[in-house]
């Protein structure tokens, strides 16, 4: 009897395969191996054809998508070739297209994004509706590989995503992010399956008007980050070096898409619009410069030409024009919006999508109604009822109600990581479950059928509401490390519980390819690099010589520094530098220098170690400089003294310790829309990459230097 009951608890828990998100799953007795399959066939018939039903304009094919599978297999050492053939090889995986017609999304529609995966003891055949389906059908294979050991256990997974738009939203516009983080944020989400990465390019912090006079409102932080050197939009972006360029953001859309996620760009306006107004002050609302003033007859052309110049740079079928909040004239909102999208439409041919803000009215003269192809990105019940004001109007709706609003570091209103329990357990009143056609997650009477074709699916949002200095760059990627995948799920329709969640997160978290997001760095015990300089040997043809790892790892460093027997230390200058073969660390890590400073230059920031994430500097106070801010403390190094400074990254604070001293943290002083200052916890990864060099700004010597990940 016990048997019988195992038997069945098995079979149960097989009928889907539980990876973020679940697959259907028609299990068999057995399993694959990844290691003993030998090559990746493309079906020489598909190997050139692309998805042109999704969003991007620059879908990979499905050799391109084979290809980086084999890419992702290199990370786990799988050396598989890609070859081109009419029909699986044994002992292969073999990529092939079929019907479409069986792949149905939520409302009944054919999918693109569809895939069948059949895991025979002679090799895996996954057979898309489209390149894209094959593409995640591969994302099932690594993920089942981790799970089950490196196999895949046979059967038949017959997949499709229930909703078409799946991903996420970051406001890039009142912070900045650099390119590579935001290609290493769509390689984690593709992982779990999303397709969008809704980019927020422009906007502004709160402009208070109770509180700033004109000339305060006109300075306050509002950036543009696309950077274009036509003469029509001069003086339009102001930083340069904290945009991006066309090239930059080509190599953003086509690594996005290379990984079947589709780069969604905002330009935000006529709310949210002080960056415009700050270039020319003329277009504000006296009431609020934060407001374009629609009824000035330059406010219009000016942002047509604005997106005529930035319009040949998206790769999409669908642009965000923002058009959030605006408190002013109804009317003028709906003109505006309309024009836009007419403009867009006559230069581009892509489609618009706004965030409801006005709905629309039927029966009322003299109201012109938005456009019914303008797709409406629901947000909040105070501004619109999805239902009832788009969806039985026709107009088709995103779901990105802030019941999974997420602002980065600290809010008055919302939380600062995504809720896993309303993920989970979200509607009471529809046995617990949450998925993108739930718009209110309390009342079960505004929501439209799961089946409703109009619903297009749900992107989940994270802002910077107290702008650049809330946060580094990596606290966009913790305050949604588990976010993205327990909504990846939901997203697509898959049927995780917490639990389960909970347990095939933590599994997978160590392997995602293609991103470093945590910084981590390989190592055998928790000391992962030690450098003492006593003892260099090996002087270099180029005249530098070997420091040897005593760590175990081999991360051997280089330097032209002279060192010092007497005083086993190397003597550090503006002249010489020590260079690691390492770069940054991720929390949780103990970075420890031991050190004497003898000069430090009163006219810079001296830099005693860089890296990739940050700085560590005596300006004169220690400090820490990342993303273009520094954080300071109230410590100082005492000169011509041998101390040892250790940094320590423990979870989402970061401290500083001079000899057994007590610990200090870095702490931001985040400003709140003028009012208070809120100072909070800074997680700043820890810098390795050089000691000393040209600009260094000090004399001294370093006598050890070691990073362990104990704390
Ligand atoms: C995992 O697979 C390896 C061989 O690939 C094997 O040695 C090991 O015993 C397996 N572990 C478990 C828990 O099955
Ligand atoms: C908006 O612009 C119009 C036309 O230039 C002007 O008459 C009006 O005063 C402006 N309104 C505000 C509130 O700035
Ligand atoms: C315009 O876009 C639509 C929808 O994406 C597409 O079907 C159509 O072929 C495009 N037309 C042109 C001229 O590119
Ligand atoms: C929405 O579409 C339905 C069916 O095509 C039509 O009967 C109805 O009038 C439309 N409603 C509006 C507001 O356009
Ligand atoms: C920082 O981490 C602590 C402990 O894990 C947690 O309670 C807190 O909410 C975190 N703060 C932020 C801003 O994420
Ligand atoms: C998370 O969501 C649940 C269910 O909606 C709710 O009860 C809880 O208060 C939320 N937690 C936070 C921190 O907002
Ligand atoms: C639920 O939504 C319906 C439709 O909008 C509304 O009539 C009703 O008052 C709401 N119920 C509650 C308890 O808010
Ligand atoms: C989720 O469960 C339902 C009901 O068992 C099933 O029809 C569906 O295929 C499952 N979806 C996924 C993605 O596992
Ligand atoms: C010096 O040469 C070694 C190889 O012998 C190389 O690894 C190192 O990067 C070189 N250092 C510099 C500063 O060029
Ligand atoms: C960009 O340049 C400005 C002006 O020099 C500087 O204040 C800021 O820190 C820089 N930003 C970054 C991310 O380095
Ligand atoms: C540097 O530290 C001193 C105390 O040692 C403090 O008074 C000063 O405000 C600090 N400077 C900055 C810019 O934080
Ligand atoms: C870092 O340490 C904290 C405890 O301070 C722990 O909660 C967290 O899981 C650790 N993070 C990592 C990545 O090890």
């Amino acid at each position: 009897m016990a048997t019988l009951v195992a038997a069945i608890f098995v079979a149960c828990a097989t009928a889907h395969l539980l990876g973020i998100p679940t697959s259907p799953f028609a299990p068999a007795e057995g399993e694959v191996r990844l290691q003993d399959l030998g090559s990746i066939v493309v079906d020489t018939n598909f190997a050139d054809v692309v998805d042109e039903h999704g969003q991007t304009l620059i879908p990979p094919t499905l050799k391109e998508f084979a290809q980086t599978f084999a890419q992702d297999l290199h990370e786990f050492a799988i050396d598989v070739p890609v070859k081109l053939g009419e029909s699986p090889v044994k002992g292969s995986y073999f990529l092939t297209l079929g019907d479409p017609v069986k792949y149905r999304d939520a409302a009944g529609r054919e999918s693109p994004e569809g895939y069948t995966l059949s895991v025979s003891a002679a090799g895996i055949t996954i057979t898309g509706a489209s390149p894209l389906g094959v593409w995640w059908g591969t994302r099932t294979i690594l993920q089942q590989a981790v799970l089950s050991n490196g196999s895949i256990p046979l059967g038949t997974a017959v997949d499709t995503p229930g909703w078409g738009t799946r991903g996420m939203m970051l406001d890039a516009g009142r912070h900045y992010y650099p390119p590579e983080f935001l290609v290493d944020l769509c390689a984690y989400m593709s992982y779990f399956k999303q397709n969008t990465f809704h980019l927020h390019l422009s906007d502004n912090l709160y402009n208070n008007v109770d509180l700033y006079t004109r000339q305060r409102s006109l300075e306050l932080y509002a950036r543009f980050r696309l950077w274009s050197d036509s003469p029509v939009v001069a003086g339009l972006n102001k930083f340069k070096n904290e945009s991006y360029t066309r090239q930059q953001f080509d190599f953003i859309q086509s690594s996005c898409a290379s990984r079947g996620v589709t780069l969604l760009p905002e330009i935000e306006a006529p709310g949210h619009a002080l960056v415009f107004v700050q270039w020319k002050p003329e277009l504000g609302l006296s009431t609020d410069l934060s407001l374009l003033n629609i009824s000035n007859p330059k406010t219009i052309p000016t942002m047509k030409t604005v997106w005529s110049t930035f319009l040949p740079w998206f790769q999409t079928k669908t642009v965000h024009i923002g058009a959030d909040e605006y408190t002013a004239d109804v009317n003028d909102y709906n003109d505006f919006v309309n024009a836009m999208a007419d403009h867009i439409h006559t230069v581009s041919n892509k489609s618009t999508r706004i965030w409801g803000t006005f709905p629309p009215k039927y029966n009322q003269s003299g109201y012109t109604n938005i456009y019914q192809n303008v797709s409406i990105q629901h947000w909040e019940y105070f501004e619109d009822n999805p239902l009832y004001d788009y969806i039985e109007n026709n107009y088709t709706v995103l779901n990105s109600d802030d019941s999974f609003y997420v602002v980065n570091k600290w809010s008055g209103s919302y939380p600062q990581t995504v809720n896993l329990t309303r993920t989970f357990e979200g509607n009471p009143s529809n046995r617990g479950l949450w998925y993108p056609y739930i718009f209110d997650i309390s009342n079960k009477t505004n929501n439209p059928l799961r089946e409703d074709s109009l619903v297009l699916g749900e992107v989940a949002p994270l802002w910077n509401d107290y702008g650049p200095n809330s946060s580094v760059y990596s606290e966009a990627f913790y305050a949604w490390k588990d976010g993205i995948p327990a909504l990846a799920d939901k997203q697509w329709g898959g049927n995780l519980t917490r639990e389960e969640f909970g347990h095939a997160f933590n599994a997978l978290l160590p392997f995602i390819p293609a991103q470093n997001l945590e910084r981590r760095v390989r190592s055998k015990s928790s000391t992962i690099l030690d450098y003492t300089f006593n003892s260099l040997s090996l002087l270099r043809a180029n005249g530098t010589q070997t420091v040897a790892d005593r760590s175990g790892n081999a991360y051997d460093g280089w330097t032209d520094c002279p060192s010092d027997s007497a005083n086993s230390s190397l003597t550090v200058s503006p002249s010489c530098s020590m260079i690691t073969p390492l770069s940054s660390k991720g929390r949780n890590y103990t970075l420890t220098l031991s050190l004497r400073i003898d000069n430090l230059d009163p006219a810079i920031d001296a830099t005693i170690i860089a890296g990739a994430d940050s700085t560590l500097m005596l300006t004169p106070n220690i400090t820490l400089f990342t993303g273009g801010e520094y954080y300071r403390l109230n410590t100082s190094i005492p000169l011509y003294q041998r101390v040892e400074l250790s940094l320590i990254g423990r979870g989402n604070q970061t401290f500083a310790k001079i000899d057994t001293s007590l610990e200090v943290e870095f702490k931001t002083g985040i400003g709140i829309n003028g009012e208070h200052f809120q100072w909070e916890p800074i997680a700043i990864e820890a810098p390795l990459k050089i000691v000393g060099g040209l600009g260094c700004g000090w004399n001294g010597k370093v006598f050890d230097l070691r990073l362990s990940n104990s704390i």
